[in-house]
């Protein structure tokens, strides 16, 4: 037998007719595979030649919005409110705000995200001249910190009239007597607008632990702190308005006439982008809305949904959709395909829908059972520009709600908007979870969703960077030095895909191990 030449193996491939593995076109051929989802098949490693660290995560929201990590946070009770829009915006991303609550409530946490300034503490815990020594101990122990600014109403807006440290009431002998006896009424203080450096600076001459910030009457309004100043960390990937350079906030709406009212009040308090949250988007309600928004707020971004097929997508993208949410039953807290017999595998319907969607250069987000970062990859290898997370988002210090301990383990609640517990909450007749799962007439509740728990996860400081990296690492493997070049060597059919067999499936996972922990990252 004879062989080839060995130093030209390379060349010979290119002559090679077929290329190893499937193109995304065939592994996707729903007529002879049916549906796919992430774990169904795998990408075939590329060729590394540059380091991880450069490749860029950058990606499109929408038409007009673009962020430098493609992670959203999904509009869920148990999942967004402003401390988690706040953070996904400082890590890079975006937070929707969920709508299971009035108008008004919604409203105060975009304006809260928008008011954000990184470093400031926006919500110090103010007390009044007459609050006792006694009571300022007590707070010091509750609150593990020792100094207050206090205010003549005794409420941050209030004017500031002093402030008390632990060195001020640590001798003082009568628990009884007011702070205003014993605080410090000559405060340094620095006017609002101040940089946070500038800020830093003061602190650093004046030797003082806080700084109160106050507006030109005097009134206070945050404050900065030298032990968070030293904590503070620089967030290089935050979503900012070019213009106004505060954090980007979205928040999720209804398709009812009440969601006007709503999103009124929404863009008063600088609303970037509104979610319509509907679980079958293709109706004439979301339409009807896509049209009226576009014409009474036409620098708002609208991302429509939820949709799973071209048919849908394409009367969203002719309403006037900036931007699409794909994912019809594929949520981790999701029983839609279950009872209502609709949806699609996720893997599919992100394939066919973001084909359909990039003729028109509408970006596209992937809703729903992200369980990892390798479907994370996936995701945007079939084509969305970036991905939607409830569940594995839910758990971290900044989701909504309180850890409780169960079986020994630390856990927060997680429920489907869907889910009865989420529907029972209407206390208006805006209702967000009542009007994407249950029409107005309907008289019984048929969930689509379920309500459970979660494992503690720790800060999304942490675990956004964790998810960061990893997909960094995971281009690398395939050879794309960004997320926009995996998308296009993907169409291109440069970037091949294997299907992976039941057996396979279990191969890639552990196997074999007597026991074994599965930490992800430090
Ligand atoms: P996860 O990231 O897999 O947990 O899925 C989150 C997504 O599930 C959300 O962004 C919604 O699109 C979807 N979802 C939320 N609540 C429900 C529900 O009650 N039923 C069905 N889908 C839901």
């Amino acid at each position: 037998m004879s062989f080839l030449d060995a130093s030209k193996a390379t060349s010979y491939l290119k002559e090679y007719a077929e290329k190893d593995g499937l193109s995304v076109a065939e592994l996707m051929d729903s007529k002879t595979r049916g549906g796919l989802t992430y774990n169904d098949f795998l990408i075939l490693p590329g060729k590394i030649d540059f380091p991880s660290s450069i490749v860029s995560l950058q990606s499109k929201l929408t038409r007009k919005i673009t962020l430098s990590t493609p992670f959203v946070s999904s509009p869920m009770d148990t999942v967004t409110e402003s401390t988690m829009a706040i953070h996904m915006a400082l890590l890079g991303g975006i937070g929707i705000i969920h709508s299971n609550c009035t108008g008004e409530e919604q409203a105060a946490m975009v304006k809260k995200v928008k008011k954000y300034e990184n470093g400031f503490i926006n919500d110090p815990v103010v007390i009044s001249p007459s609050t006792t020594i006694a009571e300022v101990k007590d707070m010091a122990q509750q609150f593990g910190f020792t100094s207050f600014p206090v205010t003549e109403s005794g409420k941050l807006g209030g004017k500031l009239v002093g402030i008390i440290t632990s060195r001020d009431v640590q001798f003082h002998e009568d628990s009884s007597s007011p702070v205003s006896e014993v605080m410090t009424k000559d405060v340094v203080t620095a006017k609002v607008g101040i940089s946070l450096l500038d800020g830093n600076d003061i602190l650093r001459t004046s030797k003082k632990g806080k700084l109160p910030i106050v507006d030109a009457e005097g009134n206070l309004v945050s404050m900065l702190s030298r032990t968070d100043l030293q904590k503070n960390q620089n967030y290089p990937h935050a979503s900012k308005s070019p213009i106004t350079k505060q954090l980007l906030c979205g928040a999720a709406i209804g398709t009812m006439e009440v969601d006007r009212e709503r999103l009124s009040l929404l863009v008063q308090a600088g609303l970037d982008v509104v979610v319509i949250d509907s679980s079958q988007g293709n109706s004439v309600f979301q339409l009807e809305m896509i049209k009226w928004i576009k014409n009474t707020f036409k620098d708002l971004q609208i991302i429509a949904g939820n949709v799973v097929t071209r048919e849908q997508a394409a009367e969203l993208i002719e309403a006037g959709a900036d931007g699409l949410r794909i994912g019809m039953g594929s949520g981790s807290i999701c029983i839609t395909q279950e009872v209502m017999a609709c949806g699609r595998p996720q893997g599919t319907a992100v394939y066919n829908v973001t084909e359909f969607a990039s003729k028109f250069c509408v970006p596209c987000i992937a809703d729903g059972g992200i369980q990892n970062i390798g479907h994370i990859t996936k995701a945007l290898a079939l084509g969305s520009s970036c991905v939607m997370m409830g569940g594995m988002l839910a758990g971290t210090t900044e989701s909504p709600g309180d850890y409780f301990y169960r079986d020994g383990k630390r856990l927060k609640t997680y429920r489907g908007m869907g889910s009865v517990d989420a529907m029972q909450k209407t206390d208006t007749s805006a209702n967000a979870s009542t009007s994407r799962y249950f029409s107005e007439d309907d008289k019984v509740f048929v969930a689509q969703g379920v309500s459970g728990s979660v494992l503690d996860k720790g800060s999304i400081i942490k675990f956004i960077p964790y998810l960061y990296n990893g997909l960094q690492h995971s281009c690398q493997d395939i050879g794309v030095r960004s997320v926009e070049d995996l998308r296009s060597s993907v169409r291109s059919g440069e970037i091949r895909f294997e299907l992976r067999t039941p057996s396979a499936q279990f191969e890639g996972g552990v196997n074999n191990l007597y026991s074994y922990e599965k930490r992800l990252h430090n």
